[in-house]
């Protein structure tokens, strides 16, 4: 693959499409039920328009950041996404050092097909995203071994009382191929069932429908790392994590692969950053695909983005040299747009800089 021909995630969607297995394809790409939330996170940021200024001096550009003591060299970071081994043999392996020669972090997926410690071993910046389950016992197990392995802040899925229902799947009958498995769970299911076709079913029953915010709590008590809820679309949720002891949000709804109908979260965005206001840093994932994306994500409050398919097409296109330059054309895109709108530092970005379209 000459991933120079690729200058944008449409041109990596269409190369793993090629060359992926269409059961993996369809995993990755499928939404909730009719997917009108999955078209809606990518239509909503088009709803916006900036408001550029000229002949600000914009000779030198910093796109740097930093969120909850995790340096970034542009506002974008790597959602959590299971199952990379689908995409690359070194799956999570390839992702995070591609992310770390990027100058970012990676949220490590509860649901990855390599061990958290062994993502750790490579010494990439890291947060981990973990699913509350069922089973407190292997919750608080998984929490203690991200402790140990350095990860540097919880992301705790609160879009997910069960898992979402995508008729390719269904059709599909999606398993995990021989070789693979939920590596951060072998535990729990035992190898064999970890490694079997059916992990997923069995796993299903650890997603846990009466999960609150006091869960949260009890999260926030159990380690001293930054706690930060993701699939928060509601003002009021906001306020329910902070008072729960987060110290943010992600605005999520995981990539439209859940509840099908809610808005795109550039949408929902402004009002959860008014609700956290100073009390927090506010992300935000779902339908970013280019850097003027991201641009207005940060110009609306957002601290970073996160980026969940785009990632995954360019593992499956190139594996970590893939994901490595996927992340380098949306900086590159990002320090354009900063450069054409008229603002050099990321820090000058705001409210001012965009508008809605009627
Ligand atoms: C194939 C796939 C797997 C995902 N797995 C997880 C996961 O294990 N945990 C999680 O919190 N979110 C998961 N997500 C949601 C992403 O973290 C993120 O919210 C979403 O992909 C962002 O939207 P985007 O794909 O449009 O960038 C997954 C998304 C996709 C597409």
């Amino acid at each position: 693959m000459d991933l120079d021909r690729l200058v944008n995630v449409d041109d990596f969607h269409a190369a793993a499409r090629a060359r992926l297995d269409p059961m993996a394809y369809d995993y990755y790409r499928s939404g909730a039920l009719g997917e009108r939330t999955l078209a809606e996170n990518e239509r909503a940021w088009g709803r916006y328009a900036f408001r550029r200024r000229t002949l600000v001096g914009v000779a030198d550009l910093d796109a740097r950041t930093s969120v909850l003591g995790s340096d970034l060299s542009f506002p974008v970071m790597v959602a959590p996404t299971a199952f990379h081994r689908l995409a690359d043999p070194e799956g999570e392996v390839a992702t995070a050092r591609a992310a770390a020669a990027a100058g970012t972090v990676m949220v490590a997926s509860t649901l990855a097909t390599v061990a958290l410690e062994d993502v750790a071993a490579t010494g990439a910046p890291r947060w981990f995203q973990l699913y509350v389950f069922t089973d407190r016992g292997l919750t608080r197990e998984l929490v203690e071994r991200a402790v140990a392995a350095g990860y540097t802040a919880l992301v705790p899925t609160v879009d997910t009382p069960t898992i979402g229902i995508r008729d390719a799947d269904q059709r599909n009958r999606f398993v995990l191929p021989p070789g693979m498995e939920l590596a951060n769970v072998t535990r729990v299911l035992g190898p064999d069932d970890a490694r079997s076709g059916s992990a997923l079913r069995a796993f299903s029953a650890q997603f846990d429908p009466s999960l609150t915010w006091r869960d949260i709590e009890w999260l926030a008590g159990l380690c001293d790392l930054p706690v930060v809820p993701k699939g928060v679309v509601h003002p009021d949720d906001a306020r329910a994590a902070l008072a729960s002891g987060a110290a943010g949000v992600v605005v999520s709804n995981h990539g439209g692969r859940q509840l099908d109908g809610e808005p795109g979260t550039a949408d929902v965005l402004p009002a959860v950053v008014d609700a956290v206001g100073d009390a927090g840093v506010v992300l935000v994932d779902g339908g970013i695909r280019r850097g003027t994306d991201v641009v207005k994500a940060v110009a609306l409050g957002a601290a970073a983005v996160l980026v969940g398919r785009p990632v995954l097409w360019a593992l499956a296109a190139g594996g970590q040299a893939g994901v490595e330059r996927l992340l380098g054309l949306l900086r590159d895109e990002v320090l354009d747009t900063l450069r054409q709108l008229g603002v050099p530092r990321l820090a000058d970005l705001g409210g001012a800089h965009v508008t809605r379209h009627p």
